[in-house]
C-alpha cells in the first residue's frame, strides 16, 4: 500500500494480530540454520560473508572480503575468481551427482521433461559455445524475452558462462517495454521463442521481438526457439536455436571471471517513467542468494524437492530458480503455465506428483487460491511440503493462517521473505527452526544484514513505533549501480538518508513490541501489483501517449486479490469520450497501456474526470485520488489550489471496471 507510515488501515489491521508459532522440536533439529548464526554474523560481519563465501568454488580466492572505499559501489570479495555457471553446474557433476535430476520441467499442455545436472551440463555447454560462435563474449549484453521453459535458464547460464550480461525481460512485456530495455542497455543478441502457451493456447511471441528489434539497431542476432510452432516471420538476423545450438559441441571450458565481473542487468520500475537497469555481479551475488537459499528454505539437496513459482522475468526467478538453488545442487519444479490452467488444482496436482518438499510463492497467489476455495488443495496429497515461503509484498495474516493449514497442513514454518530487486537476495525472514514466526511478519534480518526502522531524521524508532525500512550495512548481493546512470543510483537510494549513509529501500516498515520488523508498502510512487513494481509514472506516461488524453494521475489502490490495483484519472480532450459513457474511449485507452508496457499495466479501472486535484505548486495529490479509488471519504483539501475539484470530480465520474 502507498500510505505514509504510522497511519492507515495496514497498519491497524497488523496490530491486532499477535500469534506465534514456534518451530518444531522435530524441525529445529534437522534444520540447516542453527541460532548461532546471528551470534556469529554479529561477531565478525565480515569473516561471517568469507565463510559463507565457501560455499563457491574459487579458482581464484579473494584477498580482501569487502572494499566499501568508493561507496555506494561495494566490491566483494576483491580480486576472488570464479565461474558462476561452473557453480551452478559443473561442480555437481563433478563431485558424482550427474544423475541427479536439476529439473523437473513441467509444460502448460502437459508436457514434461526432467534433466539431470549431467544434461543440464551439456546444455548449457552447448549455448555457450553458440554464444561464442556468434561472437558474444565477456561484457555482452543479452537480451532473453523468454516463456518459462529450460532452454530460458540454458541460455541465462550460458552467458553466465561466457561472461555475458543477460538482461530477461518477461515475456508478458510488449514490444515497446522489450525495446527500451534491449537499447537502454545496448543488447547486441536477443533470445525467444516462436510463441509461448498462455492458458491452455499458443500465442506468438516474436513478432513482438520483430518490432521491437526493428527500433533496437544494437541487436546483431536473433535466437530463436521452437516452443509452440507458430508460424514466424523471418528476417536475416533470424536464427533457429535447434540448428545452431544442437549442432554445437556440448563441452565447453569455463573461464574464471573476477568476482566483481557483472553478471546481469534487470529492469525495474521506479518513481520516474524509465525503468531503471539494475546491475549485478558475480562473487557477492552468487554468495548472499547460496547462504539464503540453503537457511531460508532449509534445503536438503538429496531428499528436497523445490519449487519456486516465480517467472524468471523477474529477480524471483534469477535468484531463487537459477542461482542460488542451482548452486546448492537443488532438484526442482520448473513450471511453464499459469495457475488454473487447465484446472485450479494444477499446483496442488504438480506438489502430488513430484513430492515437492519446499514452495515459495507470492501472497497474491495465496489470496488467488483463497478465493478459490480450500476445497482444492485438500483433493490432493500435499503431505511432502515441510517449509513454505512468501514474497513480494506483505502477506496478510489471514492469507498467512490460510496458507499454513491448508496448504501447510498446519506445521510447516512460513517463510516471508523481504527483500528486491536492487538487494539480489533476501535480507529479511525468519530463519524456520530458530524462529518463532508471526502471521504476517518478515521479522528480522537475516544474520548478515543490516536493517532498521528509521524516521524522518534518520534515528532507529522505538519498539512499536513506524517509518522508513533502510539497510545500514553493505551486502554481498547489493546492486553495483544502475545500468548507465551513476546519478541515478546515487539520487533513488542513498540520498534521502545521504548523511547517515543508509540505502533506502522506499518501504515503510514499523517494530512490534518485540522489534519484529513488519512492512507496510511503499511510499513513494511505485505501486506493487500481484508483486510486481509498475510506477505511476510509467502508466501516466502511457496514458497521455494516447492522441485522445489530456492529463492523467494514476494511484494504486488496495485490491483484495493482487494486494494493489491500478487506478487511473484521465482528463480527455474535447470530443474524446462523448460515446456512450466514455467506455470505448476507456477500453482504447487500457488496450493502449497495455501495448506501450504489458497487460500486467492495464489499469483496473479508468475514470474520466473533468480536472485533477492540485496543489497551488501544481503537484498532484494522489492522496486524494486514492480516497476516491477506495471509495473513501475525502480527506483534507485545504491545500488545493481549487478546493471544488473533488467535488466536480466525485459528481462527474464515469468509469469502467472491467478485469481482464
Ligand atoms: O515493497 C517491497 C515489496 O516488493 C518490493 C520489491 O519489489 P521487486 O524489486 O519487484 O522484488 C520483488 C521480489 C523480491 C519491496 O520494496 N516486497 C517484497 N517482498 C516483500 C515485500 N513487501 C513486504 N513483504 C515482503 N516479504
Amino acid at each position: 500500500m502507498t500510505q505514509s507510515p504510522g497511519q492507515g488501515q495496514a497498519l491497524d489491521n497488523l496490530l491486532t494480530e499477535s500469534r506465534t508459532f514456534p518451530p518444531s522440536a522435530e524441525f529445529a533439529a534437522q534444520a540447516n540454520a542453527r541460532p548461532e548464526l546471528y551470534e556469529e554474523a554479529k561477531a565478525d560481519r565480515e569473516a561471517f560473508w568469507a565463510k559463507q563465501a565457501e560455499r563457491l568454488h574459487w579458482e581464484t580466492k579473494w584477498d580482501q572480503v569487502l572494499d566499501w572505499s568508493n561507496a555506494p559501489f561495494a566490491k566483494w570479495f576483491v580480486g576472488g575468481k570464479l565461474n558462476v555457471a561452473y557453480n551452478c553446474v559443473d561442480r555437481h557433476v563433478e563431485s558424482g551427482h550427474g544423475d541427479q535430476v536439476a529439473i523437473h520441467w513441467e509444460g502448460e499442455p502437459g508436457d514434461s521433461r526432467a534433466i539431470t545436472y549431467a544434461e543440464l551440463q551439456r546444455e548449457v555447454s552447448k549455448a555457450a559455445n553458440a554464444l561464442a560462435s556468434l561472437g558474444i563474449g565477456a561484457e555482452d549484453r543479452v537480451a532473453i524475452y523468454m516463456p518459462m521453459i529450460p532452454e530460458a535458464i540454458f541460455a541465462m547460464l550460458a552467458c553466465a558462462r561466457v561472461g555475458a550480461l543477460h538482461n530477461v525481460v518477461f515475456g508478458g512485456f510488449s514490444a515497446e517495454a522489450l525495446r527500451t530495455r534491449i537499447q537502454d542497455s545496448a543488447c547486441r543478441l536477443v533470445i525467444t521463442t516462436d510463441g509461448q502457451y498462455r492458458r491452455g493456447t499458443p500465442a506468438p511471441l516474436k513478432p513482438a521481438v520483430d518490432e521491437a528489434v526493428a527500433g533496437a539497431p544494437s541487436v546483431e542476432k536473433v535466437l530463436v526457439v521452437k516452443r509452440t510452432d507458430t508460424e514466424v516471420a523471418w528476417t536475416d538476423k533470424d536464427v533457429w536455436w535447434h540448428e545452431l545450438v544442437d549442432s554445437q559441441p556440448d563441452q565447453h571450458t569455463p573461464e574464471a571471471f573476477d568476482s566483481e565481473h557483472p553478471l546481469f542487468i534487470l529492469y525495474t520500475s521506479g518513481t520516474t517513467g524509465k525503468p531503471k537497469g539494475i546491475l549485478h555481479t558475480s562473487g557477492g551475488y552468487l554468495t548472499q542468494t547460496s547462504y539464503t537459499h540453503h537457511n531460508v528454505f532449509d534445503l536438503k539437496p538429496d531428499t528436497d524437492v523445490y519449487w519456486c513459482t516465480a517467472d524468471i522475468g523477474w529477480v524471483t526467478g534469477h535468484s531463487y530458480i537459477v542461482y542460488g538453488p542451482l548452486s546448492n545442487r537443488v532438484t526442482q519444479v520448473v513450471y511453464e503455465g499459469t495457475p488454473n490452467t487447465p484446472h485450479e488444482g494444477r499446483h496442488w496436482e504438480i506438489v502430488q506428483k513430484y513430492g515437492v518438499s519446499i514452495y515459495y510463492t507470492a501472497p497474491t497467489l495465496i489470496r488467488t487460491f483463497m478465493k478459490w476455495g480450500a476445497d482444492i488443495p485438500a483433493k490432493y496429497d500435499l503431505s511432502s511440503l515441510r517449509v513454505l515461503g512468501s514474497v513480494g509484498e506483505p502477506i496478510n495474516p489471514e492469507a498467512w493462517i490460510w496458507y499454513r493449514e491448508n496448504v501447510g497442513g498446519g506445521k510447516a514454518p512460513i517463510v516471508d521473505t523481504w527483500w528486491q530487486t536492487e538487494t539480489g537476495a533476501i535480507m529479511i525472514s525468519p530463519l524456520p527452526g530458530v524462529v518463532s514466526t508471526k502471521p504476517g511478519s518478515a521479522q528480522r534480518p537475516l544474520p548478515g544484514i543490516g536493517a532498521k526502522v528509521v524516521n524522518d531524521e534518520g534515528v532507529e524508532v522505538e519498539h512499536g513505533g513506524g517509518g522508513y525500512l533502510v539497510l545500514d550495512e553493505p551486502w554481498p548481493s547489493m546492486l553495483r549501480g544502475i545500468w548507465g546512470d551513476e546519478e541515478r543510483y546515487r539520487d533513488t537510494y542513498w540520498s534521502r538518508f545521504g548523511e547517515q549513509g543508509f540505502y533506502f529501500a522506499g518501504d515503510g516498515a514499523k517494530y512490534d513490541d518485540d522489534g519484529d520488523i513488519w512492512l507496510l508498502g511503499r511510499v513513494d510512487d511505485v505501486m506493487n501489483v500481484s508483486g510486481h513494481r509498475i510506477s505511476t509514472t510509467e502508466v501516466e506516461s502511457a496514458l497521455v501517449s494516447h492522441p485522445t488524453v489530456a492529463e492523467a494521475a494514476v494511484v494504486g489502490a488496495s485490491d483484495a486479490t493482487t494486494g494493489q490495483g491500478i487506478v487511473a484519472f484521465v482528463i480527455l480532450r474535447g470530443g474524446a469520450g462523448d460515446d456512450a459513457g466514455g467506455a470505448e474511449a476507456i477500453k482504447a485507452l487500457r488496450d493502449h497501456v497495455a501495448k506501450e508496457i504489458g497487460p500486467i499495466a492495464k489499469p483496473r479501472q479508468i475514470m474520466v474526470v473533468p480536472e485533477l486535484p492540485k496543489t497551488r505548486s501544481g503537484k498532484i495529490m494522489r492522496r486524494l485520488l486514492r480516497d476516491v479509488a477506495e471509495n473513501r471519504a475525502v480527506g483534507d483539501v485545504t491545500t488545493l489550489a481549487d478546493s471544488s475539484v473533488m467535488d466536480l470530480i466525485s459528481a462527474g465520474l464515469q468509469s469502467d471496471k472491467s478485469e481482464d
